[in-house]
């Protein structure tokens, strides 16, 4: 059994998503391809498209704001804002600086971590951090991804994937035993080119060549991609468990990355989980990246499936690459 002094747990959540509902159908007058197609290869029947007006932090500052007020917090009562995204406003400065001037944090410090898809766990790693070691009461993190802005609508291998959103919650010690328990993370670098941004950044800025062939926007090799994920989230999820003293029969429910119901189904065989036991909304919503998770678990909370002393596995993978899992005593 694993002891923590003190244990940091969730005390609220939010999401946002916005209105617009893009099916498959869709997609067909987009690119060349079908709802058929899209369904059985990804498990993916709609996503939601933020317009162009509104920014991730514009979705984030939505999702915050219901954390907060959910767990009678005001602005002003963050220590520390962590924001995760891969669809930054503006390249200078975190979008979590931006989050910070549209609630009013006025006390908090701002930053964002980068982490794609597993973002959100980092970010409640650090925040955990933050709070455990008295740096700071209450932390406050966002996940928030406006994907349409960089996929290739051209590209039909990757733009039926993806859609908007955003997902937050507030941390704070617990009296009890309630909260986060093990975690584990993992990065490999030499594999980034699965799934990246080749240009737009310091090292090829923004051009017209750039612009022209199209490599300021996502590429992925969906193929390996799959292989890592599905590996990658299974070795996470028993090195979490192993680290929190479970077996894989303590766990109640999972809230996996939702990038692909393939992808969940293959995890939760190759881990030993029951698909009973996995949260799926990616028919909904697509791919958010980092969103996905605090999303499904807000979800979760609103249909009544988490009640107290329910123990929790979050688990990710996502661009970098970076993976991780992470235990939740709710
Ligand atoms: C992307 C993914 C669904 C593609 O499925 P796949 O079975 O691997 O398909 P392939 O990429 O091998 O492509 C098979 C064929 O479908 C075609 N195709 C690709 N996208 C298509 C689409 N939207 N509609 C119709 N056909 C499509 C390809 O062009 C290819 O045609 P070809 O055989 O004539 O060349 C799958 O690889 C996947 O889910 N990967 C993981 C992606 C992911 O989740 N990334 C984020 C991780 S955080």
């Amino acid at each position: 059994m694993i002891t923590k002094n003190p244990f940091v747990e969730i005390v609220s959540t939010g999401r946002f998503l916005p209105e617009h509902v893009v099916t498959n159908r869709d997609m067909e007058s987009i690119v060349e391809t079908t709802d058929e197609w899209i369904f059985e290869r990804t498990g993916i029947r709609e996503r939601r498209i933020a317009p162009p007006e509104m920014t991730a932090a514009d979705m984030g500052t939505a999702a915050a704001r219901i954390a907060l007020e959910r767990a009678g917090l005001e602005p002003a009562d963050v220590d520390v804002l962590i924001v995760s995204t891969a669809t930054p406003d503006r390249l200078l400065p975190a979008t979590a600086c931006d989050i910070q001037a549209l609630i009013g944090a006025t006390k908090a410090v701002a930053f964002d971590v980068i982490g794609a898809c597993t973002g959100f766990l980092y970010g409640l790693t650090v925040a955990e951090g933050y709070i455990s070691t008295g740096r700071g009461e209450i932390a406050l993190v966002i996940a928030t991804e406006k994907l349409s802005a960089i996929v290739d609508w051209e590209d039909r291998a990757t733009c039926v994937l993806f859609g908007d959103g955003a997902g937050a919650a507030v941390l704070r010690s617990s009296e009890g035993e309630r909260g986060i328990l093990g975690t584990h993370h993992q990065s490999d670098g030499t594999l980034a080119d699965l799934l990246y941004r080749p240009a737009g950044g310091a090292a090829i800025p923004m051009d017209e060549e750039v612009l022209r062939n199209r490599t300021h926007l996502l590429r992925m090799s969906g193929r390996e991609i799959f292989k890592h994920a599905v590996r990658a989230m299974a070795d996470s999820s028993g090195k979490a468990l192993e680290r929190s003293g479970w077996e894989l029969e303590d766990v109640d429910l999972v809230f996996p990355h939702q990038a692909n119901i393939r992808i969940i189904k293959a995890t939760a065989r190759y881990a030993g989980l029951p698909m009973e036991k996995v949260f799926v909304n990616v028919d909904r919503y697509g791919n958010m990246s980092s969103a996905t998770i605090p999303v499904a678990m807000d979800e979760a909370i609103e249909e009544g499936r988490l009640h107290p002393g329910m123990n929790l596995l979050l688990v990710a993978f996502g661009a970098g690459l970076t993976w991780g899992a992470m235990t939740v005593r709710w």
